[in-house]
């Protein structure tokens, strides 16, 4: 896709024609339409993820594998980055090794700001810390279009974010991706839970402290866990009490009059965010979020080989001809 970029770190880094064409697309593929990728060789992507995963790094592997690709699984815990190699001269080894691209999960926020003016490779973020997790927030929305019958029924549609939302990089992935479609969104949690600064953004963000009233406003609940990894100081609530106040169940669907889907960005913790009977129903919307993660990084990988950049690699790059060409005490003959 031409003019993608080569770093996708956050949902900015889009323009909305790009993200209007990889929904189009991960429809095709979904459809059985065949990869398209114009390389000399097989697709070659490196995997590394400096944080746990299991629906990220797995579904990348399968929609590499799709893409008739393979992936590295970059341990970082046994690179050379240990003997104190920077990431940047790491990024560009993979890169002259043959490395199309690499995903790179991290607890850091922000670690891929640095690369954005000069690629060493061309990176897709798999989530920074509490910054940003874009792909997830693309499968997302074409989760919920999907649902919704195309993007652009979901024009006046309420989408409630429930919980922990100033810790994760979801939310802050589609507070940047779903109003660009005419979607409301409100943030919905315990005080401590709603977004620092968000005040500055009333306009276009809804906040609710109060479950009854989300449920009451929403056409979809998108459910969070409480992302104690990431908290500087301690959750003051139990989860008990977390669950009884905030915990989505039949019950408090019920009492406010309301069915409408659940979805969840994974991992869950049934029992505490979500009861069993809502995971095994079939408002519970997270597994088609994952089949459909396969597809939707299927047309992310596509978009960004096909991005026709050329400005990949070392800033210093030059043909060892060029050098020597160039270079008087080499050419001393
Ligand atoms: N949604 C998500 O990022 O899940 P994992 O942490 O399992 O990759």
């Amino acid at each position: 896709m031409v003019g993608f970029p080569s770093i996708l770190e956050g949902i900015k880094d889009l323009k909305k024609g790009h993200i209007l064409q990889l929904l189009e697309r991960a429809e095709d593929l979904k459809s059985g339409s065949p990869a398209r990728l114009p390389l000399q060789k097989s697709l070659a992507v490196a995997t590394s993820f400096l944080e746990h995963s299991t629906r990220t790094k797995h579904s990348f592997a399968m929609a590499i594998k799709r893409l008739q690709g393979f992936h590295i699984d970059f341990q970082a815990e046994n690179s050379s980055l240990k003997k104190g190699e920077s990431l940047e001269q790491t990024l560009l080894t993979l890169h002259y090794q043959g490395i199309d691209i690499c995903i790179i999960r991290t607890k850091q926020s922000h670690l891929l700001d640095e690369f954005k003016e000069h690629p060493p490779i061309k990176i897709i973020n798999g989530g920074d810390g509490s910054n940003q997790h874009p792909t997830q927030a693309l499968l997302d929305l074409y989760t919920l279009s999907e649902q919704f019958g195309g993007v652009e029924s979901l024009k006046g549609k309420t989408v409630a974010i429930v919980g922990d939302c100033r810790h994760s990089r979801v939310t802050h992935s589609l507070m940047d991706l779903l109003p660009q479609f005419g979607i409301n969104v409100i943030l919905s949690g315990p005080k401590e839970f709603i977004p620092q600064n968000i005040e500055d953004e009333t306009n276009k963000f809804q906040v609710s402290n109060d479950i009854d009233e989300t449920i009451k406003m929403s056409d979809a609940l998108y459910l969070l866990r409480i992302q104690s990894e990431r908290h500087t100081k301690g959750f003051e609530d139990t989860l008990t009490s977390y669950k009884d106040s905030w915990g989505i169940d039949f019950e408090k669907l019920r009492k406010n009059e309301k069915s409408l889907p659940i979805y969840h960005p994974g991992p869950a913790n049934i029992g505490v965010e979500v009861s069993q009977e809502i995971v095994d129903s079939e408002i519970w919307m997270a597994h088609e979020q994952v089949r459909n993660s396969v597809y939707m990084r299927m047309a992310i990988i596509e978009a960004m080989i096909t991005n026709e950049d050329q400005k990949i690699g070392s800033i210093y790059n030059k043909v060892p001809g060029d050098i020597c060409a160039g270079n008087s005490r080499l050419n001393t003959k």
